[in-house]
């Protein structure tokens, strides 16, 4: 058991946690004033200036960073049954090639705090391109939370725009993005990667609505997340915590996390400099773990940039039910809550005869959040499993799927020899 004084300790630094995240908002400074306080003090202390091309790539639009690198983009507007507008993006083919009506669709979805543009932020070899010169229909959704999401009667500084959890990003914001993909594309199936949150959520889609799993030819999971029990997340100490932080978040009715506003995005730039991000460097593995080896240290504020978009704390406490439980359930309301919603004290358990999409785990050896342990366990629970693999490197992480140096042929040409696989089968 934990000392009162440590718990205390662990509150306070979850406050300022989430106090951060709101600074911005209460700062009666201007925008303008702020940076240039903190690009004086970043000079005094010696950081070097930010490259501009890499500026400019890490505030970007993502249909022009897209467009930049020679590649067809579209936007994409789907509107959910509660009001989010998400904007999705699409690379219909390839920088040579022309609009192919046969082109097999593949929809990526991102991980938590991070975007669409988690897709395409490696430069030439991002996994994005690398598929669409390949030939495919490249869809990367993006889940409420994300910069391309808004919604019909709250702002974002609204605290309901941030209530939210898992269940809905993957019944109003995923599910029916598979369905218009297959409209809009005119197949019957489609093919699905995603990476950490993105696995959860297609598992959840699989499991709790079996119509989707003939919708979804094959499912390539990086980062699975099928089982938590074992992940060695900087974070967990405070996670344990998870019923103080519901209950704090209840009263409180707060329930956006590190909502990152422009300013702190600009901030991120002055003090995360390319080739000496230690800031940025430090941040990071804390939120997923550390392994410099993979790592372009230039692009490292685009990646900061992009995957500090903001998500709701529900899922952060959901995270922490996942890692404190043996398995992972549904979203654990307290008992008398579950009684009401699922009729039973207990939220239920992940169905393992109901999931048969044929699938491939792809998992790292010091990934935090999907230790190959947790993967070696949960992948029992796939009726349908058709590859696991592990990165080839002793050290690659949560963010190498997409931002290890010379992804082509660290990952990608790999994911394509499984996609072509999964699509015969
Ligand atoms: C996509 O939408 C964004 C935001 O509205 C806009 O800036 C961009 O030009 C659009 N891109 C395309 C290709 O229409
Ligand atoms: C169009 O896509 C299909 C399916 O991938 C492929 O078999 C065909 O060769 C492509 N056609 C052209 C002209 O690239
Ligand atoms: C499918 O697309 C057609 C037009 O192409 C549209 O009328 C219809 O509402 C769409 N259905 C869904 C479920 O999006
Ligand atoms: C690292 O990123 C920089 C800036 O985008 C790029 O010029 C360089 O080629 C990249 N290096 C590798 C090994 O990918
Ligand atoms: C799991 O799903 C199968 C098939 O839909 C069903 O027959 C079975 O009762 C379910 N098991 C549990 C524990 O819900």
């Amino acid at each position: 058991m934990f000392s009162f004084r440590e718990r205390s300790v662990k509150l306070y630094l979850f406050i300022i946690l989430i106090i951060f995240g709101d600074v911005s908002s209460i700062s009666f400074l201007s925008d303008d004033f702020i940076i240039s306080v903190a690009s004086k003090f970043a000079q005094l202390i010696g950081l070097p200036k930010p490259i501009p091309e890499i500026m400019e790539e890490a505030s970007l639009e993502a249909t022009s960073l897209i467009r930049k690198y020679g590649y067809p983009a579209e936007n994409h507007t789907v509107t959910t049954v509660d009001g989010y507008i998400l904007t999705h993006h699409r690379i219909p083919h390839g920088r040579n090639g022309k609009l192919n009506e046969s082109a097999i669709p593949v929809l990526l979805i991102h991980g938590m705090n991070c975007e669409s543009t988690q897709w395409f932020d490696n430069g030439p070899e991002s996994l994005a391109f690398v598929l669409a010169d390949e030939g495919y229909d490249v869809w990367l959704g993006n889940t409420r939370g994300t910069s391309y999401s808004d919604h019909s009667t709250f702002t974002r500084d609204d605290d309901r725009f941030w209530n939210f959890n898992l269940d809905e990003i993957s019944e109003h914001d995923v599910a029916p993005l598979i369905d218009y993909t297959l409209n809009i594309t005119g197949f019957s199936k489609l093919l699905y990667i995603g990476q950490s949150m993105g696995t959860a959520v297609s598992f959840y889609i699989f499991n709790t609505n079996s119509e989707y799993n003939e919708k979804v030819a094959g499912n390539i999971a990086l980062a699975p997340a099928l089982h938590l029990k074992y992940s060695t997340f900087l974070m967990r100490p405070i996670l344990q915590l998870n019923e103080q932080i519901r209950y704090l978040s209840n009263m409180f009715n707060k329930h956006s996390l590190v909502a990152l506003s422009p300013l702190i995005k600009k901030l991120q730039l002055i003090f995360c400099p390319s080739d000496n991000p230690i800031i940025c460097e430090l941040s990071m593995s804390i939120a997923v773990g550390y392994n410099p080896y993979l790592r372009n240290m230039t692009r490292v504020p685009i990646y900061g940039n992009h995957c500090s978009a903001g998500s709701s704390l529900n899922i952060l406490i959901y995270i922490a039910q996942c890692i404190n439980n043996d398995e992972i359930r549904k979203y654990d309301y307290g008992k008398s809550e579950n009684l009401k919603i699922y009729g039973s004290e207990f939220p239920p358990s992940i169905n393992e005869s109901i999931m048969t999409v044929p699938t491939v785990l792809i998992h790292g050896a010091n990934d935090v959040m999907a230790s190959p342990l947790d993967v070696e366990i949960g992948k029992k629970k796939l009726q349908n499993l058709v590859d696991t693999y592990l990165l080839p490197h002793p050290m690659a992480m949560h963010t190498d799927y997409m931002f290890a140096k010379h992804g082509k042929e660290f990952l990608y040409d790999k994911i394509v020899i499984y996609l072509r696989q999964l699509w015969k089968q």
